[in-house]
């Protein structure tokens, strides 16, 4: 199929508003070939230079060689598997993950995508402490389905009716807010260490030591959500050792899938799993934890916590940071400030009409990079972690450039807003 046949066919077909927003702002991209930090369009006309990654689902790239490969050989012996049944690679993997967790997070249960694995921490959570308010951070974000979509940010479930329950929101970083929300009720507090959709916050230094000490105060569960911040991104294998503490369950997702093959996983304190000691089929998911998913992970486990890997995170994290540093000099206006740690970088701009003007700037200038849909003030700004320091040179020198070229942007779109022709339609609400 050709692009413009594939395009109708996806307006009649799959989306008729995502056709029909991507035409009008000549972003009609569509995905055809890929490798490494590079996605190209099928017409072959245009090439992006991912930094946004699916907010780490590309940790190691596009069609990362050794993930290939690891799945083409697991093709020779597995399939699906059965998920009624024990498990050798799901073993396998659980082993590994809870290896590389602090205290006795020591059970994995594995699910398909990230809301599917919140949902069942906020589940277990509810059903252990026999409590039922769920504390999270406005803007915040935990995927779309059920209790997950609950926890997040309302103009996700308002447009369908969806009532949140007693789910209780306060701002990211405010203890004193926290402690007043921690009744007697609230089973559990989920945060995502370093939230994403609300523009890449960073935890004030002790921020989440002190939720761990009034959650314990209370004997309220702590879910870190690392789907976004894991596995490197931040420089060390799991965000929340930047901390040093050890939450009561970690939700992983997105870059355990290699970029390949989905797979989602809750990792969870042993007596968590009392509810399934008793009775162990009450919770299903029939393709969470395919075998030949947990072959990929393990090979993504291993790859990304070797030492020489994180190590090679940081130095492009401060790599990237002289860059960026040198940028903001020359439009101190425009980009106003840094959020980083390791490779997980959001750009602070201006004000609301300069982050969706930067993503359409970059992506004249062949980056793919997403404003946060919660905050549109920041740029997310996720290079894959295996950017070489040539592909960091050739993107910060198109960023210089997209950022002349969105001040301009972000003057006609503030004339032309108020219809929010291009604001709060492409969103990097992950
Ligand atoms: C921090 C965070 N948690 C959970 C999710 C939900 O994951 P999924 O889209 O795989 O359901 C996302 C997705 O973007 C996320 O960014």
């Amino acid at each position: 199929m050709d692009k413009q046949t594939t395009i109708a066919a996806f307006e009649t077909h799959v989306s008729a508003g995502k056709a029909e927003f991507f035409k009008k702002h000549g972003m009609d991209f569509i995905m055809g070939a890929r490798e490494g930090v590079w996605i190209h369009d099928i017409d072959g006309k245009k090439r992006l230079f991912n930094c946004h990654s699916n907010g780490g689902v590309f940790n190691l790239g596009h069609h990362n060689p050794e993930i290939v490969d690891t799945l083409r050989t697991a093709l020779d012996d597995l399939d699906i598997g059965n998920h009624h049944f024990m498990s050798q690679e799901r073993t396998g993997l659980a082993k590994q993950i809870t290896d590389s967790m602090p205290g006795d997070l020591d059970v994995c249960i594995f699910g398909v995508g990230g809301g599917e694995a919140v949902d069942l921490a906020l589940k277990l959570a509810i059903g252990h402490t026999k409590r039922s308010t769920i504390v999270s951070a406005n803007g915040g974000f935990h995927g779309h389905t059920g209790l997950a979509m609950a926890v997040g940010d309302a103009q996700y479930r308002d447009p369908f009716g969806v009532h949140a329950g007693n789910m209780v929101q306060v701002p990211f970083n405010d203890v004193p807010a926290m402690q007043a929300a921690l009744t007697p009720d609230v089973a559990a507090v989920i945060l995502e260490t370093i939230p994403s959709t609300l523009g890449m916050v960073m935890p004030e230094p002790g921020y989440l030591q002190k939720v761990r000490t009034l959650c314990d105060a209370n004997g309220t569960l702590l879910i870190i959500d690392e789907v976004q911040s894991g596995l490197g991104r931040t420089g060390k294998l799991w965000a929340f050792e930047h901390a040093g503490i050890t939450p009561d369950m970690v939700i992983i997702g997105k870059g355990i899938s290699g970029g390949i093959y989905p797979i989602s996983v809750t990792v969870i304190r042993e007596p968590l799993d009392n509810i399934f000691k008793k009775n162990p089929f009450i919770h299903i998911s029939t393709y969470g934890g395919a075998e030949l998913g947990c072959r990929v992970a393990q090979k993504v486990m291993a790859m990304s916590s070797d030492k020489a890997f994180l190590n090679r995170v940081n130095e492009a994290g401060e790599s990237v940071r002289t860059g960026l540093e040198e940028i903001k000099a020359k439009y101190p206006k425009f980009f106003t400030g840094i959020r980083q740690r390791g490779l997980m970088i959001g750009l602070e701009l201006r004000d609301n009409y300069a982050g969706p003007a930067l993503t359409k700037a970059a992506y004249d200038q062949d980056l793919l990079m997403i404003y946060a849909n919660n905050d549109m003030s920041i740029s997310q700004f996720l290079m894959p972690l295996i950017v070489t320091d040539g592909e960091i040179h050739w993107a910060l020198e198109r960023l210089d450039k997209a950022m002349n070229a969105a001040r301009k942007l972000r003057t006609a779109l503030m004339a032309k807003e108020k219809g929010g022709a291009f604001i709060n339609r492409f969103s990097g609400n992950d």
